[in-house]
């Protein structure tokens, strides 16, 4: 058989894949899910297939004609959930000092991301529902890993990872990707620096990030200690997060200060303005000053 009828055989027989892939996209909750939903409609519109898994109980994420939605028991019922997000959400705005709110934060943040390592354990652990999900056969997984519990299921399932965020804290996306991430010219979160810094600029930049740790210290380690017990040996998140074929980053260097990526790291910020509306009038009087 000649070159170009076997080039043609093979691309008649990838031409079904091509056409159709099967995505599982596992969401995180809340505003997250909004540009997720558009994003899988179009890939419905280009004729991939879709199934979104999601917890019992969540805010946004309901069932629609575009996916199919697969549910994992949640341990929480709707209103206790909803009161303990939004109840959250208005101390946020009550506490005043920084202090207050980083320990009033932290007690909220245990209970939400305890809530949410459980149902995700309880989902890996469910042999019938992980059975259902393998033999399946995705062709990806698209996932927030702000939510890791779709990073570990995908590295579980050894189906390759597409991840979509708008970032995720404690620059375990520089780790994950090895991207350089120098504290001495990157500016860290809530800093308001530039990459020109002073002495104590770099001091401060160094110790801003600190409590943040902590915090991912707390809503990261059951991922690591799941991620773990399934395959059999020590994981860590970075580890975890480094099975990403691709990650799609809903931001801009227009928003976040430019810093080094790999070449799977892509900006796809505009596509938080699919539903565009006009500037406010002040707003484009300041832009033209
Ligand atoms: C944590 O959850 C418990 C039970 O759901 C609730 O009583 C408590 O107020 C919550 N604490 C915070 C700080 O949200
Ligand atoms: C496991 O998953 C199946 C299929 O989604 C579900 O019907 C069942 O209730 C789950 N079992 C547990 C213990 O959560
Ligand atoms: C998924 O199925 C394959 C066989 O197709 C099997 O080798 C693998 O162990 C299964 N993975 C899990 C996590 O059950």
């Amino acid at each position: 058989m000649d070159a170009g009828l076997s080039g043609l055989l093979l691309l008649l027989c990838a031409l079904p894949w091509a056409q159709g892939a099967k995505v599982l996209v596992f969401p995180m909750e809340g505003s997250h899910w909004l540009s997720m939903r558009d994003f899988s409609r179009e890939l419905h519109a280009r004729g991939h297939q879709i199934v979104v898994l999601a917890p019992e109980v969540t805010l946004h994420i309901k069932g629609e004609d575009f996916f199919t939605l697969k549910t994992f028991p949640f341990p929480s019922t709707q209103e206790e959930y909803q009161q303990n997000l939004l109840g959250n959400a208005k101390k946020a705005f009550e506490t005043q000092g920084f202090v207050e709110v980083f320990f009033e934060n932290l007690a909220a943040l245990r209970n939400v991301s305890e809530l949410y390592a459980n149902s995700c354990a309880g989902l890996l652990h469910n042999e019938t529902l992980i059975q259902q999900l393998n033999s399946s056969f995705f062709d990806v997984v698209l996932t927030d890993p702000v939510f890791p519990c779709g990073a570990v299921l995908a590295k579980y399932l050894q189906i390759p990872a597409v991840f979509f965020l708008r970032s995720i804290p404690c620059d375990i996306d520089s780790e994950a990707t090895q991207c350089p991430n120098p504290s001495s010219y990157i500016p860290r979160l809530l800093t308001t620096h530039s990459d020109h810094m002073s002495f104590l600029q770099r001091v401060k930049n160094m110790l801003y990030p600190l409590p943040l740790k902590y915090f991912c210290h707390i809503s990261f380690t059951p991922y690591e200690s799941l991620a773990s017990e399934l395959l059999q040996r020590e994981v860590s998140l970075v580890e975890v997060l480094s099975h990403a074929s691709v990650w799609l980053f809903r931001g801009d260097f227009v928003f976040d200060y430019p810093r080094p990526i790999m070449p799977n790291m892509v900006f796809i910020g505009g596509i938080n303005c699919a539903n565009r509306k006009p500037l406010h009038q002040e707003v484009r009087h300041r832009a033209a000053a």
